[in-house]
């Protein structure tokens, strides 16, 4: 997963292009380059290790274009260093190529058409750019040169790709297999970019690219091919998002902002799908189509596969069907048994995923329906699903996902009352999603207006230890999973999250002096049994924090939850596990919205 800007017909090439690189760091970090063209015989590449700040640190004044392609790097095949950086160069020094995806064939490629070839990096994508190198160099046109690279990929190769031939630096030749790319349509120039959030300071109306086709883009035209040579029209999609919600606006990190915006999108959720009258604005057909089936399969990656863990409860407690939550890269190549007939909901803040994209495929071809619920219109999962269901968060940037994960969980609950109240189910039409979310935006806000509290348990229990724990049981197990990862991921601590009564079989004997176990407490049903986990791994050392719901609440508890829907709790106990994630990582000195070794979206299986 990395991120990749290109454009065509502008004179400002550089400012233009780092900005949207820039846009896109989140998409990986390790390495980035730039190669911008004037038309005039004049060009430059410039490539280093490091973040796009070190980049644009080497960019001299006399450096400009008019044509350009960048990259950021998250890496798969060759370590993070400026050989490996994109753009990669063809042999002969004519092609300048960036790719985001993986060459899975690159290694019988090379042996195949290039062993002569001096390769300048250890990675897969140079592959692409030096069989153009070689195909032009044997009589054929830059574009046929470009398809017939293209064609020798394998069918697990994914890429979006973009290519400058300096001979004719009047074309952008883009390709796109798996991995996202929009062409951004300008006034008297065009671009190209992973993620619209990239450009949207110079168009909100983007042209999404579907897998196989090429493209020759210039300044005033627009040619798309499909992978058999047909020529493709397409109407631009319209981006109403404001550049600027995609702007830090007074934060020091974007994951805070994002924390803090969670109250605000359960409002925005109602009002999106919540009726005034109380009926719902879920798709009648989406109802009958869920309803017709036997079995509903969640499959999901990551935070998205723990939201997946809660609405497997909302969904057998409101809609009563049974239903599985996968993670995706397992279900992909290791399926169980599925019923006669499956729905698949795919839950994805990006809409990119690779290995949830790969099941996605496998579905389609069994003719499976399903449903995307995204952050993301327009993204590949939501195009490629049945049906859609958006998550109206505004653009998550932080890697570590926050109030998508929280999202994705209020609409699942609003799906499965949809399913319950079509089903005249009781207990869903007694649950008044309008009052429980607002219970809960209201309780996220009361959490998020106290996180100096948070701040000063991180500071107390965080910011040094090497490991922690965070346990819980039924929903509460549930959190404490994605709790978990929310800690690692940003500080580095390795944290589990565990079923607190499984403790005792094995794991206790991790327990030491000064162990951070966190508990979850906000299900009555156990709450005593989890308290005498507690009492567990206390007796053994651990430094034992709680976060309970108010009405089982003990003195001594260092944080209180509001009340909410016992089937809503995920969405205010997360607010503090998110909070002393943050402060631990920032305690700690890392950079919180970009962790080491991670990228917000993982386009690669
Ligand atoms: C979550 O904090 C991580 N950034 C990661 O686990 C993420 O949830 C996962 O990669 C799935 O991404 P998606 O929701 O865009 O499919």
């Amino acid at each position: 997963m990395c991120g990749i800007v290109g454009e065509v017909g502008n004179d400002q090439a550089v400012s233009l292009l780092i900005h949207g690189l820039k846009k896109l760091e989140y998409r990986g970090y390790d390495s980035a380059g730039i190669y911008v063209n004037d038309e005039h015989g004049q060009d430059y590449l410039i490539k280093t290790k490091g973040r796009i700040a070190e980049l644009e640190s080497k960019i001299t004044d006399d450096v400009h274009g008019t044509i350009g392609i960048a990259h950021t790097r998250w890496a798969t095949h060759g370590i993070p260093s400026a050989a490996n950086a994109h753009p990669h160069v063809s042999a002969d020094g004519r092609f300048y190529m960036v790719h985001n995806g993986v060459i899975t064939n690159f290694k019988e490629l090379k042996q195949e058409y290039l062993a002569d070839v001096d390769f300048k990096s250890e990675t897969d994508s140079e592959v692409v750019v030096q069989l153009v190198g070689k195909f032009a160099d044997e009589g054929l046109s830059a574009l046929e040169a470009f398809k017939k690279a293209i064609s020798l990929l394998d069918a697990g190769s994914a890429y979006a790709l973009l290519m400058i031939d300096r001979e004719n630096p009047e074309t952008l030749y883009v390709a796109k297999k798996k991995s996202p790319l929009l062409i951004g349509v300008c006034d008297g120039f065009n671009v190209v970019c992973s993620d619209a959030m990239a450009m949207l300071n110079v168009t909100h109306d983007f042209i999404e690219l579907h897998d196989g086709e090429i493209v020759e883009l210039r300044k005033n035209e627009i040619k798309i091919q499909d992978a058999q040579g047909n020529a493709v029209e397409r109407k631009p999609f319209h981006v109403s998002q404001d550049a600027s919600a995609s702007e830090k606006g007074g934060y020091e990190h974007f994951m805070l902002k994002e924390i803090d915006e969670q109250p605000a999108v359960m409002r925005k959720l109602i009002q999106e799908y919540v009726n005034e009258d109380g009926t719902l604005k879920i798709d009648q057909e989406l109802i009958d189509t869920i309803k017709a089936s036997d079995r509903i399969y969640i499959v999901a990656a990551g935070t998205s596969y723990h939201a997946g863990l809660v609405g497997h409860e909302l969904l057998e407690k409101f809609a009563k069907i049974p239903t599985e939550v996968h993670v995706a890269s397992e279900f992909a190549y290791n399926r169980p048994l599925l019923a006669k007939k499956p729905f698949f909901i795919f839950l994805t803040q990006s809409g990119e995923t690779a290995d949830s994209r790969q099941v996605l495929n496998q579905m389609n071809e069994l003719n499976y329906p399903s449903l995307t619920i995204t952050n993301v219109p327009n993204s590949t999962l939501s195009r490629e699903a049945s049906f859609t269901l958006l998550l109206h968060a505004g653009p998550e940037i932080a890697v570590a996902s926050t109030k998508a994960y929280t999202a994705q969980i209020a609409v699942e609950a609003i799906l499965a009352k949809a399913i319950g109240m079509d089903n005249h189910d009781q207990a869903a039409l007694d649950f008044d999603i309008r009052k429980e979310l607002t219970k809960v935006a209201n309780g996220m806000q009361e959490l998020v207006d106290e996180k100096h509290k948070i701040e000063e348990l991180a500071a107390k229990y965080l910011v040094k230890t090497r490991n922690a724990f965070y346990i819980g049981r039924a929903i509460d197990y549930d959190t404490a999973i994605e709790a978990a990862l929310k800690l690692k991921e940003v500080s580095y601590i390795q944290t589990e999250g565990f079923a607190a009564g499984e403790l005792k079989h094995g794991t206790i004997a991790l327990i030491e002096e000064g162990t951070p176990v966190i508990s979850i407490i906000t299900d009555q049903a156990v709450a005593a049994h989890t308290r005498s986990n507690q009492e567990e791994v206390a007796a053994r050392g651990a430094n034992v924090i709680s976060i309970v719901s108010e009405s089982l609440a003990h003195s001594g508890d260092q944080i209180v939850l509001p009340e909410v829907h016992p089937l809503l709790t995920p969405l205010v106990a997360i607010i503090p596990a998110q909070l002393l994630a943050y402060y631990a990582s920032e305690q700690r000195g890392y950079d919180v919205d970009k962790p080491r070794n991670l990228a917000k979206s993982v386009t690669v299986e």
